[in-house]
């Protein structure tokens, strides 16, 4: 691996603005000195994440995450160091050679390996003699040679035993095949789980096969798919399907279509509508809407056209609304998937579609008045209810109006009484939040040693002149973290000669503890300016600590000592101590 010397780093990330490359990520809006946008590390709908263009970092005041631009891309994209490198120099226009970036031992290795052996198997066996009628099956649904291996769409034989063998053969242990959820051991020893079947890769979102799909193609009697159980690398509500490869698209386009199928979205992909993932059938999760947050601000929704699909369009969108996303919604005639759309009326129609989704507060609305009677006086109420329960839940003041003026058009009802309905539903749903918030930011009773520490971190941060008064005056820190954090500082200090928070980043780049340390100082907020004197207040106290430390470790020591000329020895030891820091 062709390691980069700290200046090239710095050359990199100097050859872009932080400001530009994260508002290609997330929406960003200026106010006072810095930018500020939703951070996409934690879970919320305040712009609570910080970045400044002067400083060319980001912090966010609400979860800590703090870092510069490569550690942001790092966050966002899940890539190494390396690969965050090469992408900000792609985007600066700078030529490096990376070389080869030695992948890192990771856990669950053997089944990461067991997935990539299995997919050359898969692979191989569509394009031999056996995989004529599996082929003629995707062709037939205009699955064409190219799309097979773009999507890594492979073929399990009729003969089950066929991978197992391949993969005893290549000596992973038994306890590994079955992890993987490809082989079960029954009363005829181990199996293949898949056979005969279109082997669908399912990645996590870099893109590493995590499990598989396996759908029939000419046996009506069993199930349609089969999918992979879950295992430590595959949690089906924690990945969409796609996401890897749509990514890039989402963010260009700023906007991600959610479908339910992965039939669906290699019809769209096909077809040139690429920025879009599946939920591959099961419920839409929390971890999956942050995802989806992730990726762009425009979100729509384009589930099945049957009821089942407008019933998980529905939860969908309430998951994404939950954390501060109003997503747009399309439904499709006649019980169609966006497959069966595509092939039936063209991408044309479908794009047109997309261009003019609804509202969701008006797919809500259709929804509920389905199976009601709205001349019924009961019905009505019941409706108008539900509508503005929903209403609560979206700060998105045109929205709102909109709908409370439809509500009032359709009942017939005054404006200001339906406003009224809702400010009262309103009062209900706010103390919740007014009770969740101070827990968070409830401030923690510290010491004034920890505050010492913290305090010095700080400015340290800020100032090479402290990390000097460091350097020459303390020892060490007394908390772990903070030592670790003391020392790196102080290394980068003596070994680069000046000290910038921006290059430091990419110093710690890899070391997640470290950075959220940061984060928490930083988060401190003190004022700008300090006193030398102060700084000394802050050396003092840790001293102060370590001979605390020190003299009650004597103490204990003094206890067990039986020699009296030796006790006195100690006692003398521990007046020198404390008169050495007036203590
Ligand atoms: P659908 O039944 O809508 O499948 O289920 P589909 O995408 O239209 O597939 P085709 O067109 O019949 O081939 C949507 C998703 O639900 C999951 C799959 O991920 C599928 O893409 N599913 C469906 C299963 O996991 N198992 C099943 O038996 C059926
Ligand atoms: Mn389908």
């Amino acid at each position: 691996m062709s390691k980069l010397s700290n200046e090239e780093i710095n050359n990199i990330r100097n050859s872009v603005n932080i400001v530009d490359v994260v508002s290609t990520y997330i929406p960003l809006t200026k106010r006072g000195k810095n930018h500020f946008g939703v951070c996409p590390f934690h879970d919320d709908r305040d712009p609570s994440l910080s970045v400044s263009s002067e400083k060319q970092i980001y912090t966010c005041f609400s979860c800590g995450a703090t870092g510069n631009i490569f550690t942001f891309i790092m966050d966002y994209d899940h890539v190494s160091f390396y690969e965050a490198l090469k992408k900000v120099a792609d985007i600066g226009g700078i030529a490096v050679d990376i070389g080869y970036t030695k992948p890192t031992v990771q856990k669950y290795g053997e089944l990461y390996d067991i997935y990539e052996t299995a997919q050359l198997f898969y692979q191989n066996n569509i394009n031999t003699e056996y995989g004529f009628s599996a082929k003629e099956y995707l062709n037939n649904r205009g699955i064409d040679e190219a799309i097979i291996k773009e999507f890594g769409i492979g073929l399990s034989l009729k003969d089950n035993e066929m991978l197992t063998k391949l993969l005893k053969k290549k000596k992973f242990s038994d306890e590994d095949l079955i992890k993987s959820g490809l082989v079960v051991n029954n009363n005829y020893g181990h199996n293949d789980i898949y056979y005969n079947r279109i082997m669908f890769p399912l990645t996590d979102i870099s893109g590493k096969i995590v499990g598989y799909s396996g759908r029939t193609f000419n046996n009506e009697d069993t199930s349609k798919y089969i999918n992979t159980k879950e295992t430590p690398i595959f949690k089906k509500g924690e990945l969409l399907y796609n996401y890897h490869r749509a990514k890039d698209e989402c963010r260009l386009k700023k906007q991600v279509i959610i479908m339910e199928g992965f039939m669906d979205i290699i019809r769209a992909h096909s077809n040139g509508v690429k920025n879009v993932v599946a939920t591959m059938g099961t419920a839409f999760t929390k971890n999956q809407a942050v995802l989806i947050k992730k990726l762009a601000p425009e979100v729509i929704i384009c589930f099945d056209g049957d009821n089942a699909g407008a019933r998980a369009t529905i939860a969908c969108s309430n998951e994404l609304i939950n954390i501060g996303i109003i997503p747009k919604i399309i439904r499709l005639e006649n019980n169609m998937d966006p497959d069966d759309y595509i092939k039936e009326y063209g991408i044309n129609r479908f794009q047109h579609k997309i261009d003019n989704p609804m509202n969701v507060m008006d797919f809500k609305i259709s929804y509920l008045k389905n199976n009601r009677n709205l001349d019924n006086d009961s019905d009505m109420a019941n409706y108008i209810n539900d509508v503005l329960s929903e209403l609560v839940q979206i700060e998105d003041d045109i929205l709102r109006e909109l709908t409370i003026k439809k509500v009032s058009e359709e009942s017939g009802l005054d404006i200001e009484i339906i406003k009224n309905q809702l400010a009262q539903k309103q009062d209900i749903k706010k103390p919740v939040t007014a009770i969740a918030k101070p827990i968070i930011n409830k401030p923690k009773i510290i010491d004034k040693y920890m505050m010492a520490q913290q305090n010095l971190l700080y400015y340290m941060l800020k100032s090479k002149e402290v990390i000097t008064v460091y350097n020459k005056k303390v020892s060490f820190m007394p908390t772990t973290r903070y030592r670790f954090l003391a020392q790196e500082i102080n290394y980068f200090y003596k070994e680069y000669k000046y000290f910038d928070l921006a290059d430091f980043f990419s110093f710690i780049a890899d070391k997640e503890d470290m950075l959220k340390t940061i984060g928490e100082i930083m988060n401190l907020n003190l004022k700008e300016e300090y006193t030398l004197e102060e700084i000394d207040e802050y050396v003092n106290a840790i001293k102060e600590f370590h001979v605390n430390n020190e003299c009650n470790r004597l103490v204990e020591q003094m206890k067990k000592e039986t020699d009296v000329m030796e006790k006195a020895k100690i006692a003398e030891k521990i007046r020198e101590l404390k008169v050495g820091t007036n203590l």
